[in-house]
């Protein structure tokens, strides 16, 4: 989930859905911004300083721009780039609007799905950017209002949407799905071990009336789970409502498609970040950049074949993780991954950072003295990743810290 994070005592004031999503003006920023803490901001930036920090005009996404809290340092850090960014959620543009207003001749906000950036693009005429960065999931501007259902903690009609322009309502999904669609969309967003039970226990309790709040809904999720297993892992509804959330915001679809579509319209030298709060979420991510750090080639030939090299390089090793520091600052961080790559230049000469580069170094420490190896010459070693999954793990991917 997302990390915004508010002191308490300075929350943003309840105020109707009407007034927050058609009206930018009146939106308190300053409240907002003194209270939100953007995750890794420090890493995200020298991150994607390299791409950003160029000669020339460079372009930067935010495909999940959210209070802008990334946006306003990567904008302030790169007086040369121009910002595009995206959120479905009306109501965080607007504030976006105002906290980044003095930036307004080099900034477009867009009210999208992150899987439409090429269209984005291409209407505002930037068929290359030099970096995105995906800040997933929900933001406390969401989560915190009291109207928008995303909390178990706070009794209110069961919406979910991230965009309240279009889609289908939790109270839709709670109240129309089957018995197995309702069981396999909290199992598998939500990992929710009683997911056969809730289920049950919603179809019954729909049979007696519509499932219509929040709190109606918590107390039944509660009901379902056995008494020892209410007692560990945190409030019992947690995993069904971010269930009903992913699946409200059809959010796992929109990234499968996004991540490739970001990642082609990255310039040479572009980069990308993506923090993730969800393991489905990271290993999206993770498939996303193993596709293109690897070799499209035969594994045992000595040269790449043209066309068939890596056209990313990785630029964290594995997903980093947050240090102590931060989470202690900011307790949401607690669960971000986060992993970023850089797009090749398909004409440099690539420096010993390949599966091919990795393979000749196996082959060629086979037949060093002493590895007792009989292996003939054009024999592969056995657990030579194919599939990009191993090369970020294995302390030979460029990890820059
Ligand atoms: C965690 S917040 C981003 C916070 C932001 N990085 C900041 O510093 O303020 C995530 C934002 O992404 C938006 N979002 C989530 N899924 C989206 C999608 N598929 N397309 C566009 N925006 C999305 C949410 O509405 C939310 O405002």
């Amino acid at each position: 989930m997302g990390i915004w994070r508010y002191d308490g005592k300075r929350r943003p004031t309840s105020r109707t859905r009407k007034e927050r999503t058609v009206q930018p003006v009146g939106v308190d920023m300053g409240e907002l911004r003194g209270t939100h803490v953007p995750v890794l901001l420090e890493r995200c930036l020298e991150l994607l300083a390299p791409a950003l920090g160029r000669d020339g005009r460079t372009v930067h996404v935010d495909a999940t721009l959210g209070l802008a809290g990334h946006a306003e340092a990567v904008l302030e850090a790169h007086p040369n780039t121009v910002l595009v960014g995206l959120d479905r959620d009306t109501e965080a543009l607007a504030h976006a609007r105002v906290r980044l207003a003095r930036f307004a001749d080099r900034i477009h906000l867009e009210h999208a799905v992150y899987d439409e950036l090429p269209e984005v693009l291409d209407r505002l005429g930037y068929p290359e950017i030099d970096g995105v960065l995906f800040d997933l999931g929900v933001s406390s501007l969401q989560l915190d209002a009291p109207d928008r259902g995303f909390a178990y903690a706070q009794d209110a009609p069961l919406d979910m949407r991230m965009d309240q322009t279009r889609g289908v309502t939790a109270e839709e999904v709670v109240n129309s799905y089957s018995h197995p669609d309702l069981a396999r969309v909290l199992r598998v967003y939500g990992e929710e071990k009683f997911a056969g039970k809730i289920a049950s226990a919603i179809i019954r309790e729909r049979e007696k009336g519509r499932i219509t709040s929040s709190a109606r809904l918590a107390e039944l999720v509660r009901e379902s789970i056995p008494a020892p297993a209410r007692r560990t892992g945190g409030h019992p509804a947690k995993r069904t409502f971010q269930a009903l959330r992913i699946e409200v915001n059809r959010e796992l679809a929109a990234l499968e498609t996004a991540l490739p579509a970001a990642l082609d319209q990255l310039s040479v030298g572009g980069r990308m970040v993506v923090l993730s709060y969800h393991s489905l979420e990271d290993r999206l991510t993770k498939h996303a950049l193993a596709d293109r750090v690897r070799s499209k080639g035969p594994i045992d030939l000595p040269v790449e074949l043209p066309g068939s090299g890596p056209t990313f390089r990785l630029l964290s090793r594995g997903a980093e993780l947050p240090g102590d520091a931060e989470v202690a600052a900011n307790p949401r961080a607690a669960s971000v991954r986060l992993r970023a790559a850089e797009r090749l230049d398909p004409n440099a000469e690539q420096q010993g950072r390949t599966d091919r580069e990795r393979y000749r170094r196996r082959v060629k420490a086979m037949h060093q003295p002493g590895t007792g190896s009989t292996t003939g010459a054009g024999a592969a070693p056995a657990a030579t990743p194919r599939d990009g999954s191993g090369t970020d793990e294995e302390g030979e991917g460029t990890h820059e810290r």
